[in-house]
């Protein structure tokens, strides 16, 4: 029997989510069972494992799992500390997944007076990234105390536990909320495919290389967008040399009109409202803008 590749994942969580939708968009079949732990891939010798986030580096370091999709953030700080027990690397990274995005930054109480990393010195830093904290303040030479907490962290200073903090920042809607202003960036996260450095089967390796080439694919496709639209031939020019990165676009007559024509092109970046609006004023109609589920070029 083939062994298994046994990949780790977020059970709870923005990256969660994202997650599944992206192993799904790769081909991967599987049903997710309410809280189950373990989900058998149905077309790939592939086991999913959902576990709570900080878990996830202990178990692809440790060679419990194959690899594992992570943020950047927990990660980092699991090496950190890891890095206290073992000289070597433990993980490799495999590709950035270009998703939820998010920045690890220190934030002050509103009103509190701050002038650069140095009016920290002396403070008490609430965070749940206590090795990153102190990694950014010792480059920095400051000394602080840091105030670990699992959770919650926005809400120290407020009960007077701790006089900033150190957190994830991704819409700012919990700072607000809290009367907190981020003042400095320790790291910008995003999520991660990671592998660990024991030796998988040469099967295994297959699989985890047609991953992340299937993933590499979906990125590449989820980017660009399939447009179509009706042009003006007078204005064919300057309306192609407003949309982002398209390299020829497949020009078709327009029945009935032999003023116009039919364009079809790839966009290679996001097409924005301005770029459509733009094309509008120039003459182009009937704009279409499809997804594109995938491209192997
Ligand atoms: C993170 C972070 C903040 C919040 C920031 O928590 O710790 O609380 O998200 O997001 P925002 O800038 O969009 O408001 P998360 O939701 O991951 O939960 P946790 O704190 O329980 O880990
Ligand atoms: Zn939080």
């Amino acid at each position: 029997m083939i062994p298994r590749l046994r990949l780790a994942l977020q059970k709870k969580g923005r990256l969660a989510q994202d997650s599944i939708s992206l192993l799904e968009r790769c081909g991967l079949q599987f049903y997710v069972k309410g809280n189950a732990l373990l989900t058998h891939v149905q077309n790939f010798p592939i086991d999913l494992l959902f576990v709570r986030d900080d878990d996830i580096p202990t178990l692809v370091f440790d060679g419990l799992c194959d690899g594992g999709i992570i943020g950047s953030n927990v990660l980092l700080e699991a090496e950190l500390e890891a890095a206290l027990r073992f000289p070597q690397k433990k993980y490799q990274s495999i590709l950035p997944l270009d998703n939820c995005h998010c920045r690890l930054m220190i934030a002050v109480p509103e009103g509190m007076s701050y002038a650069g990393p140095a009016s920290l010195e002396g403070k008490r830093i609430a965070t749940s990234y206590p090795l990153l904290l102190a990694d950014y303040l010792t480059k920095q030479h400051v000394s602080a105390q840091t105030l670990f907490l699992h959770g919650s962290v926005e809400v120290a200073p407020r009960m007077g536990m701790a006089d900033a903090i150190c957190d994830l920042v991704s819409s700012g809607q919990t700072l607000e909320e809290n009367k907190l202003v981020a003042v400095e960036t320790i790291l910008e996260s995003q999520a991660i495919l990671i592998r660990g450095v024991h030796s998988i089967s040469e099967q295994q390796q297959e699989l985890l290389d047609m991953l992340a080439r299937r993933i590499q694919a979906v990125q590449h496709a989820l980017k660009r967008k399939y447009i179509a639209f009706h042009a003006p031939k007078n204005a064919l020019e300057s309306i192609c040399q407003e949309l982002p990165g398209v390299e020829s676009p497949t020009i078709l007559p327009l029945p009935g009109d032999p003023d116009k024509v039919v364009v079809h092109v790839v966009s290679a970046e996001g097409v924005f409202w301005n770029t459509l609006e733009t094309i509008q004023s120039l003459g182009a109609s009937s704009i279409l803008i499809l997804p594109i589920e995938k491209i192997l070029e």
